[in-house]
């Protein structure tokens, strides 16, 4: 096993009774085969430049987690129909427009695999094309015609605005601390998990504690997530990821493993670490890595990817047992537990 396998491995907790990826993307299929065709047909326009730039970051697939947490949330409290497939439009609609709107803002060259649209068009052509998927979303919602549903993803939208440009405060801060960055992941990434598996249950007809269960493991499972991915920030590789390693550094961005590793590596490391925030120094990274993991940066950053991946799976216990519910189970293990 190598290192970094090493280290991922360290981020799992041990399997849930439905914990294998491949299983639980079986279960999703049928949904989530017509949420794709569902996606792919409301991305047209009779604007060519529209439909490039869509079909670009579409087609390069991404894992489409949250659609599918939104599909298992509502089958996991017997929604039937296909509102559950709009709702998972939806809100890959809106995680896909604030990517590119995020490669923009983070000067980054690679998503998915692919150069980003921002390195193949330009930015201008991105963030346009972001508002365009934005406001596709919003058409799709009206559809809807559930008011609720509305007011839930207007307030994420908002906040995930919010958590972008708070974010946008931070750069080249190396005093930023643990609740700062966690106030940030929580409006930028959690907020948009909570919603998607909030409103699932609401297409189902839950009642409003069933909700907030949902919301809660949303959540957390969204905090799991982002901390897990800055992780692999340091540790993935490359090729596995679709994205630079060291983006986050070179944006200057601290993250919790560079936190921790500040407040706790000698005096030397931390000098190093606080010097490349501030340049966003990124030949320095082979060295910082090493002043992160040496200080126990990445230990203490995966440690707390599990405790909130295993918040997620408390919050489950408030629903009745199904495969549907073992799946959002096995996803929170999955979110702390992946190569990219
Ligand atoms: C990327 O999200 C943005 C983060 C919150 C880290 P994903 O890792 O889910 O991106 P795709 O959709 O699979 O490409
Ligand atoms: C992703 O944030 C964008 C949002 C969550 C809105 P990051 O900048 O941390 O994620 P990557 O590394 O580019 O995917
Ligand atoms: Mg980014
Ligand atoms: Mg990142």
């Amino acid at each position: 096993m190598t290192a970094d396998a090493a280290t991922r491995s360290q981020l799992a907790d041990p399997p849930p009774a439905v914990a294998d990826l491949r299983a639980i993307q079986a279960l999703a299929a049928a949904d989530m085969a017509a949420v794709d065709a569902l996606i792919r047909r409301r991305l047209a326009s009779d604007v060519v430049l529209v439909n490039q730039i869509g079909e670009h970051i579409v087609a390069a697939g991404g894992k489409r987690l949250r659609p599918m947490l939104a599909v298992l949330a509502a089958r996991a409290l017997g929604c039937e129909g296909t509102d559950h497939h709009q709702l998972a439009a939806i809100i890959e609609f809106i995680h896909t427009a604030t990517l590119l709107h995020d490669d923009v803002v983070d000067e980054s060259d690679l998503r998915r695999g692919r150069r980003t649209a921002n390195a193949l068009w330009g930015n201008a052509p991105s963030v346009l094309v972001g508002d365009f998927l934005y406001s596709r979303s919003f058409q799709l919602m009206v559809e809807l015609q559930r008011p609720e549903v509305m007011q839930v993803l207007a307030d994420t939208t908002n906040a995930i605005a919010e958590g972008e440009v708070l974010q946008l405060l931070h750069v080249r801060n190396p005093d930023i601390d643990e609740a700062a960055y966690l106030t940030v992941i929580e409006r930028k990434t959690a907020v948009l998990f909570a919603a998607a598996t909030r409103l699932g249950a609401l297409l189902a007809d839950a009642d409003a504690a069933t909700q907030q269960a949902l919301h809660d493991y949303g959540l957390q499972l969204g905090f799991a997530f982002q901390i897990a991915d800055d992780v692999l920030d340091y540790t993935a590789d490359a090729g596995a990821l679709g994205k630079n390693l060291g983006d986050d550094l070179a944006e200057g961005k601290a993250t919790l493993p560079l936190i921790h590793a500040i407040a706790h590596a000698d005096k030397a490391g931390t000098g190093r670490i606080r010097s490349a925030i501030v340049e966003g120094d990124i030949q320095a990274l082979p060295a910082i890595v090493h002043a992160i993991r040496s200080s126990g940066g990445i230990d203490y950053a995966a440690a707390k990817a599990r405790e909130y991946a295993h918040r997620a799976q408390v919050a489950l216990h408030a629903i009745a047992p199904s495969p549907w519910r073992d799946a959002l189970h096995g996803l929170a293990h999955y979110a702390v537990d992946r190569d990219h």
